[in-house]
């Protein structure tokens, strides 16, 4: 619930600092997505994602991948690609990482990059 608020937040925040350039720029901002950011040229690539909380299981050379399926890495673009919804949606669920993981803690920017990643088509 707080993620989801935190996310929200940061695309009003960015709604409310490009809203008055797409009005100056003569578009009236009436997308046919939700996906502002993507238009904006705000679209985080896959290496530009700090994936650590998630290679922790998700990797091809986890020590432990704590039963995390073994056609899931994300250290790998064309499997993590594949997964792009299922990647956002379980990380705006908050069952991803799961709260028993003893790895690196998602951060609050490395989540808001997840998702931007997935909703603007998950550039490599
Ligand atoms: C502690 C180990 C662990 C970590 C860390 C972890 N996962 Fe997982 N993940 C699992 C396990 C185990 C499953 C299979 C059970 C399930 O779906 O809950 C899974 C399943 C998934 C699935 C579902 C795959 C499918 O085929 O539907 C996705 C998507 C996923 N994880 C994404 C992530 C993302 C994104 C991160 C980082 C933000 C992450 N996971 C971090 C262990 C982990």
């Amino acid at each position: 619930m707080r993620r989801t608020a935190l996310v929200t937040l940061k695309h009003l925040a960015l709604t409310l600092v490009f809203a008055p350039a797409l009005v100056l720029a003569g578009c009236d901002g009436g997308g046919d997505t939700g996906g502002g950011d993507c238009a904006n040229g705000d679209a985080p690539s896959f290496t530009s994602i700090d994936w650590s909380s998630c290679t922790h299981c998700h990797s091809s050379s986890a020590a432990d991948r704590q039963a995390a399926p073994v056609d899931l890495n994300y250290d790998d673009y064309n499997s993590a690609s594949a997964k792009g919804t299922r990647t956002a949606e379980r990380v705006m669920d908050g069952t991803m990482p799961p709260t028993t993981s003893d790895g690196p803690a998602l951060s609050a920017e490395a989540e808001a990059q997840i998702i931007d990643w997935s909703q603007c088509g998950t550039p490599q």
